[in-house]
């Protein structure tokens, strides 16, 4: 029976149709699942916690107003994510404790801090805008509740990636200083940016797997190249210059090239040495000590409604 198993769910990969929670699947087809998508279920709750860093002081109600929807969107897509993976089989508690025990991880980038009121700006025209480089193939992603979650997270990254797009130009349109402060928010988080996408192709242990399955559908480094080109033409809009000297269109490859990136960098964030790890990973757990009378409440409250209709 084994085999009548595997052969159904090669064919309906081979098919393009998606995998269901009920169908059969590899053991490590499921394990390769959640550990993607509990790594970025957590990215997005950890990912609120460097912009939520700018809400009290956002220089306008508007400002304030717009990031607010923003970080409440996070927080969304990482309900939709948790509840994509647990039809895995796995629990919601269980996946948080072994974020708050470091025995899982979060994206790279969160790991680096929001100094000034333009790194929302960057925060959203890079770092939301390579998420949405990486996320628009997962919406074809094979397993079905995978897919379905992202094409909403999508369509709200977009919105994400133009706040922080308009917010910047705004700023490089103002004064001396707010151009400076735009440029050096770039300047900070373009390498960061593109190390989001994971190491280069030669090193991701995952991608070769992964993309035979259609979890993934492009590697690593092809999307780190969409992302470049799609940000150096937006940079010209904005009057802002990309920190890499190296950075320039490539006639025959049709294509930009760019510079090395510096993955000793990567390497020692994804080790816990990043600006931030410490004080992200304390915060979260705070919250979630802070948060537990919500989760007894909501339980005791599920119970009585329970009993309550004679169940
Ligand atoms: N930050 C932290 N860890 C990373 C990152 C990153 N940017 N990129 C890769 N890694 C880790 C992988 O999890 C893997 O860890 P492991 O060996 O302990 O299992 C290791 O580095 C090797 O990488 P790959 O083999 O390339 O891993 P994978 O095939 O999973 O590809 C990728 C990495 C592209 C990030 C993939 O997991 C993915 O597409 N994830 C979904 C998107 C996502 O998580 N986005 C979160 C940020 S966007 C946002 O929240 C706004």
């Amino acid at each position: 029976p084994q085999a009548g198993l595997l052969a159904a769910f090669e064919s309906a990969l081979a098919e393009d149709s998606r995998i269901e929670p009920r169908d059969w699947m590899p053991d490590a087809y499921r394990a390769t699942l959640i550990r993607q998508m509990a790594q970025h279920a957590h990215s997005e709750i950890i990912g609120m916690q460097p912009e939520a860093n700018w809400i009290s002081r956002a220089p306008s109600l508007r400002r304030k107003a717009i990031l607010m929807a923003k970080v409440q969107d996070e927080a969304g897509h990482g309900l939709y994510l948790y509840s994509a993976a647990e039809t895995l089989g796995v629990g919601r508690d269980e996946l948080l404790d072994k974020l708050h025990a470091g025995r899982q991880r979060y994206s790279s980038i969160f790991n680096y801090p929001t100094l000034t009121w333009a790194d929302v700006g960057a925060v959203g025209w890079l770092v939301d805008g390579a998420a949405i480089t990486n996320q628009v193939p997962l919406c074809r992603c094979s397993y079905g509740p995978y897919a379905r979650a992202m094409v909403r997270i999508c369509k709200e990254e977009s919105f994400h990636q133009r706040q922080g797009y308009e917010l910047l130009l705004a700023l490089s349109r103002g004064t001396e200083a707010q151009h400076a402060m735009a440029q050096d928010a770039v300047d900070r988080w373009w390498w960061p940016s593109l190390m989001m996408f994971g190491p280069p192709d030669t090193e991701s242990g995952h991608s070769e797997q992964s993309m035979a399955w259609k979890i993934k559908r492009h590697s690593n480094d092809e999307l780190r190249q969409r992302f470049v080109d799609i940000c150096v033409p937006q940079a010209e809009v904005l009057g802002l210059t990309l920190p890499d000297p190296a950075l320039r269109w490539n006639e025959e490859r049709g294509a930009h090239d760019f510079g090395d990136i510096d993955w000793t960098e990567f390497h020692e964030v994804l080790r816990g040495n990043g600006p931030c790890n410490e004080q992200r990973i304390t915060q979260r757990r705070t919250a979630h000590e802070q948060g537990a009378w919500v989760r007894e409440a909501a339980t005791a409250y599920a119970a009585k409604q329970g009993t309550e209709h004679g169940e």
